[in-house]
């Protein structure tokens, strides 16, 4: 279901203070580029006049009919596009949601963002490498009743990413009310592999919540834990059955949770095919048992339903783990859902005879990723150290987020390939201060490479029970860092110089300030 009126982009116009005259446009339909666009140097970054996308994205609460009976009273982002084809923008029927924004790399977006929720927000693009004043850093917060306007080009390869809110301290209640949506870019490169496309081309935004007996959302976090619901919400509905034909679809997971993570298996044992993660297609598909995702991550699934009988149901789960979070986290307890680590249903399939064919097969090969080699680093030596603490509130090298500070050692040089260590120092015997909880992490602005893992022997046991789901063959943004872990990955500071963000993607640690800054200088 896509939206466009003529009304919408008048209302676009308006808002936007320009005069009909200074845009004359093909407002629907308007071609994509024939050949995807090259990066351009940080130094220049000219939006032509006319840019491809225009949006007007408002955050403003709502309602949704996420359960039977009462609504639900939600915070949403709604799209309006005023120019750039009709399927640049998808909305999810009945889904707290916001619109799917559909962009082509090399294409270029300007999305003005409306603040109406009764509290100061800005947007982050998680995963996209953009200027720093478009990146939704929380020193851009408007309050409600104002606008930040975004201009920026799709740099990125195609691949699922995703945008919420990046307000500091708000960002965990504001996602969890139902700020967040998908960004999905596509290229030449990928639609030349033909992979299942249209209605066979689905996400799967996975987002752990509670209700009240009044069908309301209930949220309760604490900065140790972080927010654990009691069900699993798909897609912005609490509605578990998917329709699906038997024949192959590709399949976009997220994790969307404020600190759930997932250890992903389908019920019969039929093992994933995973074709992509954060930033892209891999080089070629890989098999796994089980998926381990954590907040923020992505992966994408090749899952041919056609080795189902039409009639066949099939269950998408969350298997049980443990996660030891010490004296301190026990004796605090977490929220009022099931803490991580719990059994969950996600999403229940239902296989129905398919239509049409013949269908698209597996490629062999997906993509020329262009990874770095590591011998590259500048600081190979000595890898860059950040590590990962509890005190109450989580930490990254002792310190917690204050708005401008950059500390010496949080400046890299722009176009600088460096190794960075991220250090789980909980766990290891330091549980009465602390116990181990696992930490998300995520750089603002870049996708890395995963280079290395290395688990202590306090925490082996548990770790084995979820690091065989572990996809680190592709790029990421975030990688999960469990207790006792060092995790190093391979990152290049590109395109911008700026202030940008590193952080623990558990929201709530996030929100406690287990954030900094990191500049990039030219
Ligand atoms: Cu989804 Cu600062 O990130
Ligand atoms: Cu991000
Ligand atoms: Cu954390």
């Amino acid at each position: 279901m896509t939206k466009s009126s003529s009304l919408s982009r008048r209302e676009f116009l308006r808002m936007a203070g320009l005069g009909t005259g200074a845009l004359v446009l093909a407002a629907c339909g308007k071609a994509l580029p024939a050949k995807a666009t090259t990066p351009l140097p940080a130094t220049a970054l000219p939006l032509p006049d006319g840019s491809d996308v225009m949006i007007d994205l408002t955050a403003a609460p709502g309602t949704a009919n996420l359960l039977p009976g009462q609504a639900t009273r939600v915070w949403q982002y709604q799209g309006q596009l005023s120019q750039g084809a009709a399927s640049s923008l998808q909305t999810i029927p009945d889904s707290y949601l916001g619109p799917i924004l559909r962009l082509q790399h090399g294409q270029n977006l300007k999305l003005r963002f409306s603040n109406q929720v009764p509290d100061a927000s800005i947007v982050h693009w998680h995963g996209l490498s953009v200027p720093d004043a478009m990146d939704g850093h929380p020193r851009f917060a408007i309050p409600q009743g104002q606008t930040y306007d975004y201009a920026y080009r799709i740099l990125n390869r195609a691949g699922t990413y995703w945008y919420h809110p990046h307000p500091h301290g708000r960002t965990g209640p504001q996602a969890y009310y139902g700020l967040a949506g998908l960004l999905i870019v596509s290229d030449n490169d990928e639609a030349a592999l033909g992979l299942p496309s249209g209605e066979f081309d689905l996400p799967l935004v996975i987002q752990d919540r509670s209700f009240d007996s009044q069908n309301q959302l209930v949220y309760v976090a604490d900065t140790m834990n972080g927010f654990f619901g009691d069900q699993v919400v798909v897609n912005g509905q609490a509605q578990h059955t998917w329709k699906v034909q038997a024949r192959p679809y590709r399949l976009r997971l997220l994790n969307g949770s404020n600190a759930r993570i997932y250890k992903l298996a389908w019920d019969d044992d039929a093992p994933f095919t995973v074709i992509a993660t954060d930033g892209g297609l891999l080089a070629k598909p890989v098999q796994r048992t089980y998926i381990t995702l954590a907040p923020g991550e992505r992966v994408e699934l090749w899952a041919d339903f056609s080795t189902y009988q039409p009639g066949q149901e099939v269950l998408l789960k969350s298997l049980p783990f443990s996660v030891s979070t010490g004296m301190m986290g026990g004796m605090m307890g977490s929220s009022s859902g099931l803490t991580n680590g719990a059994a969950l249903d996600v999403l229940k399939i239902q296989v129905e005879p398919a239509a049409g064919g013949p269908f698209p097969g597996l490629p062999e090969r997906l993509s020329a990723p262009g990874f770095y080699a590591e011998q590259d680093a500048v600081n190979r030596r000595n890898p860059r150290q950040v590590t990962l603490a509890m005190q109450m509130v989580g930490t990254l090298n002792g310190r917690t987020f204050v708005m401008d500070e950059v500390a010496s050692d949080e400046k890299v040089r722009l176009g600088n390939l460096e190794i960075w260590e991220f250090y789980n120092s909980e766990g290891g015997g330091m549980g009465m201060m602390g116990g181990g909880h696992p930490h998300p992490m995520h750089i603002h602005n870049v996708q890395f490479q995963v280079l290395e893992r290395q688990i202590d022997r306090q925490n082996r046991q548990e770790y084995e029970a979820i690091s065989a789901g572990f996809v680190d063959d592709g790029w990421k943004d975030t990688v999960l860092v469990w207790p006792g872990e060092r995790v190093q990955v391979l990152v290049r500071f590109e395109n911008f110089a700026g202030l940008y963000l590193y952080h623990c993607h558990n929201l709530e640690h996030e929100d406690g300030g287990m954030m900094r800054n990191y500049r990039v200088e030219s």
